[in-house]
């Protein structure tokens, strides 16, 4: 069968593990090019991975036709663009979150994505593709708790993490606390709800960094939600915590209550020393997604072959980036916002 022949922007954090995904370990795919405004990481990427082109400006790579597909995963403020340019060279697209960090660009991303009916488009909400949140969706579609009504949830990163976010965060691309880091649990909870916000509530605030103030950000927030067909999320996020990346959720329905994540542990080993019973937890997004991020690429590049389209969908993005933006403005203005 022929590959599917992929060029990716950005080889940071995540995008080398997406890289490395799609170079060694989906075997429909080839990393064919690899993209960064960083010399020495495409570098690096030829020279330890073999990868024929490599290129530090994008516009350029697009117009590498052998490509069928443009994987993003730059900073969030390049997103909308970088999609936007590669849909119109002609290409299916996997754009890492958020969509992008204002609703008007991300609208027209959808737009354009509709008239690109033909190409595969995808975003990356991996947590739909994690083996324990798609078993939680199971089984609230198969009623074991009743009409989900309330969701909570914790998205925690590790405060070991906390200088080389701060680094991230500086850069302005981010888009904060709720675009960044809630977005992912604001999906989850469109997803497991069914349903658009309507009203929310954000605050925050900055504690052990005065970076985050600085940059009219928070380092811990939480948001309250009410979604128009009368449930409700409690959103909590942080970027200190100090047992590991906690991501936590609870879904309270009218037959019972469903976990996941309630201990982020790091495998099944409990260390029973001096000082107790002791479970270590999981460091970070790549550790914990790890099974997540490979099955969300396997599912572009099978969407690709199979001709058919992937469960998250432009108008995730659209709706994800507009309640998190709108947690944004609530925590900026200190007021609460009405949805359309
Ligand atoms: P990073 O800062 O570690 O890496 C960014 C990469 O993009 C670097 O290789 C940089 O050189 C390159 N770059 C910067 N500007 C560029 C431009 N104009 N054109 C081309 N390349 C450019 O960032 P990180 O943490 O890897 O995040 C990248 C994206 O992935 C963000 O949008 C972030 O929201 C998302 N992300 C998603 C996660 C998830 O769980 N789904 C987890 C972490 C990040």
């Amino acid at each position: 069968m022929k590959k599917v022949k992929v060029g990716i922007v950005g080889l940071g954090r995540l995008g080398k593990k997406h890289a490395e995904n799609l170079a060694f370990r989906i075997p429909n795919a080839e990393l064919a090019a690899v993209c960064s405004v960083v010399q020495e990481e495409v570098e690096q990427a030829q020279r330890e991975w073999g990868i024929k082109n490599i290129y530090v400006n994008y516009d350029e790579m697009l117009q590498n036709k052998e490509l069928d597909a443009i994987f993003i995963a730059s900073p969030s403020g390049f997103h909308c663009e970088q999609i936007k340019k590669a849909l119109d060279a002609g290409f299916h697209v996997f754009s890492e979150k958020p969509l992008g960090l204002y609703l008007e660009e991300a609208k027209e991303v959808e737009e354009l994505v509709k008239k690109h009916e033909d190409k595969v488009f995808m975003l990356g909400f991996m947590r739909r593709y994690d083996k324990s949140y798609a078993y939680a969706k199971k089984k609230i579609q198969d009623g074991a708790i009743g009409k989900p009504v309330l969701i909570r949830c914790y998205g925690l990163d590790p405060a070991k993490a906390i200088e080389g976010f701060l680094k991230f965060a500086k850069t302005n691309y981010s888009g904060g606390l709720f675009l960044d880091m809630a977005i992912h649990d604001l999906d989850l909870a469109r997803w497991y709800l069914e349903s658009e916000a309507e009203t929310l509530w954000a605050i925050g605030g900055s504690y052990e960094y005065s970076e985050f103030a600085e940059l009219n950000d928070a380092e811990t927030g939480a948001a309250l939600v009410k979604f128009k067909n009368g449930t409700m999320g409690i959103f909590c996020a942080g970027r200190t915590c100090a047992h590991g990346y906690h991501i936590e959720t609870e879904i309270i329905g009218t037959k019972g209550t469903l976990r996941v994540g309630t201990v982020p542990e790091k495998n099944l080993v409990t260390i029973f020393n001096e000082e107790g019973a002791l479970k270590e937890c999981v460091d970070g997004f790549l550790e914990r997604f790890e099974q997540a991020y490979l099955s969300e690429v396997e599912e572009f590049i099978n969407c690709i072959i199979e001709n058919r389209k992937p469960n998250v969908r432009v108008e995730d993005g659209v709706k994800s980036t507009e309640l998190a933006y709108a947690c944004k403005k609530s925590f900026e203005t200190k007021k609460l916002v009405i949805l359309d």
